[in-house]
């Protein structure tokens, strides 16, 4: 019997509940494969434990996770406290110490879910964004000086290292070729950043010239919002840092019909380190409670730890699950205009899972 020991860390809002119901179908995943076991630790570290503690996860709280095969985490964010308190002490504080420098994001319109696009049925929208998950505009260099006075100063500075754009380009590139279109588009902003994003853009026809077979292009990042809301299937692989791409893949993510069943993984690729899956969304202070949280980015999202794991055949029959119960807009939570709960699509996905004969 293989076996995964996963670290799970709901974190805030809406977080816990769709983590409670991603492992609950893990669970039946499991049960209904039979080849494997997922060993899953509980951690509670978010905006409760802030309150009690004054931190988001304790001292050494990302190295306590090095041991794990996988994250499994659900969002952190909380009204009383400010977001990048929040972000930076948990979020932030396990992807870059674990160098999960890879945020991938798939995109598709899954059966039963419209498009908010009128001319989209289904097919013309099929991408992966990845994400560059290490530096860039989040790098977290910067400061505030004169805080308060009238000539108050405040920096937050964009790293780009050769090295980084470099394994984000080459991670994209191979991603791409691994797809049938073979195509990878590198979103840029080089016409007025005219150093970094020069950078990368000499960086992504560096690497192009490794993958002959590839095709690609390059788009300005506020033209790229029309081109995926105009010309959807032209797209399918897209490479973007991480501010650009953390907003892109919330528009991917409407395009696609709610940000309540879009997935990612952070992942480092060479597996030196546990890689994270969440789902995209945060933690939906408006919902936080109701029940009414849709669930399937978490299920998705446990599709790509699955797949990640090595668990493919359960991977998909996840994913073949979580399609069956989209299909029926009875299943639909209110984001995507339905009247289901969390909890009756969770067992309509479990029940799903149980009557797969394949
Ligand atoms: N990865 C993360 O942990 C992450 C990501 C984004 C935002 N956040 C944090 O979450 C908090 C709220 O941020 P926000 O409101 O900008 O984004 P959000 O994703 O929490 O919510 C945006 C809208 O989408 C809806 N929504 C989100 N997920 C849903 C789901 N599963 N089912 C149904 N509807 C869903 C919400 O109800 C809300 O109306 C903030 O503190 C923010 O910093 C965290």
């Amino acid at each position: 019997m293989r076996s995964h020991r996963i670290a799970a860390i709901g974190g805030d809002g809406i977080g816990p509940e769709v983590i409670e119901a991603g492992l609950e179908a893990l669970r039946v995943c499991a049960e209904r494969d039979g080849g494997f076991e997922l060993k899953v630790e509980h951690f509670d570290w978010g905006s409760d434990y802030y309150r009690r503690h004054g931190v988001m996860m304790p001292e050494g709280g990302a190295d306590r996770l090095r041991s794990f095969d996988a994250i499994y985490f659900g969002a952190v964010g909380a009204p009383d406290i400010p977001d990048h308190l929040t972000l930076w002490g948990l979020r932030l504080a396990i992807c870059q110490p674990l160098d999960q420098y890879a945020n991938v994001r798939p995109t598709r319109i899954l059966p039963g879910i419209t498009s908010p696009l009128r001319a989209v049925s289904g097919p013309e929208l099929d991408w992966v964004i990845v994400r560059e998950n290490s530096e860039g505009e989040y790098a977290g260099v910067g400061g505030r000086v004169h805080r308060g006075l009238p000539e108050e100063v405040a920096t937050d500075v964009s790293m780009f290292t050769r090295a980084g754009v470099l394994r984000i380009m080459r991670y994209a590139f191979r991603l791409a070729q691994s797809r049938p279109r073979k195509l990878l588009t590198v979103v840029t902003k080089s016409n007025a950043q005219r150093h970094a994003m020069v950078m990368w853009d000499e960086i992504a026809a560096e690497v192009a010239a490794e993958f002959p077979d590839v095709s690609w292009d390059k788009m300005l990042v506020d033209a790229m919002t029309m081109r995926m809301t105009l010309r959807p299937q032209t797209l399918d692989t897209i490479v973007a840092t991480n501010l650009h791409a953390d907003i892109l893949s919330d528009l991917a993510a409407a395009l696609a019909g709610s940000l309540g069943i879009a997935p990612t993984a952070n992942l480092n690729p060479e597996r030196r380190t546990p890689s994270m899956f969440e789902p995209i969304h945060g933690s939906g202070f408006d919902i936080t409670g109701k029940g009414i949280a849709n669930p399937v980015g978490a299920f998705w999202t446990a599709s790509m730890m699955l797949e990640h794991l090595g668990e493919r055949p359960a991977a998909e029959r996840l994913m073949r699950a979580v399609e069956r119960v989209t299909a029926d807009p009875g299943l639909h939570t209110p984001d995507l205009g339905g009247t289901a709960t969390t909890r009756q699509v969770t067992e309509a996905v479990c029940d799903a899972l149980r009557g797969a004969n394949d």
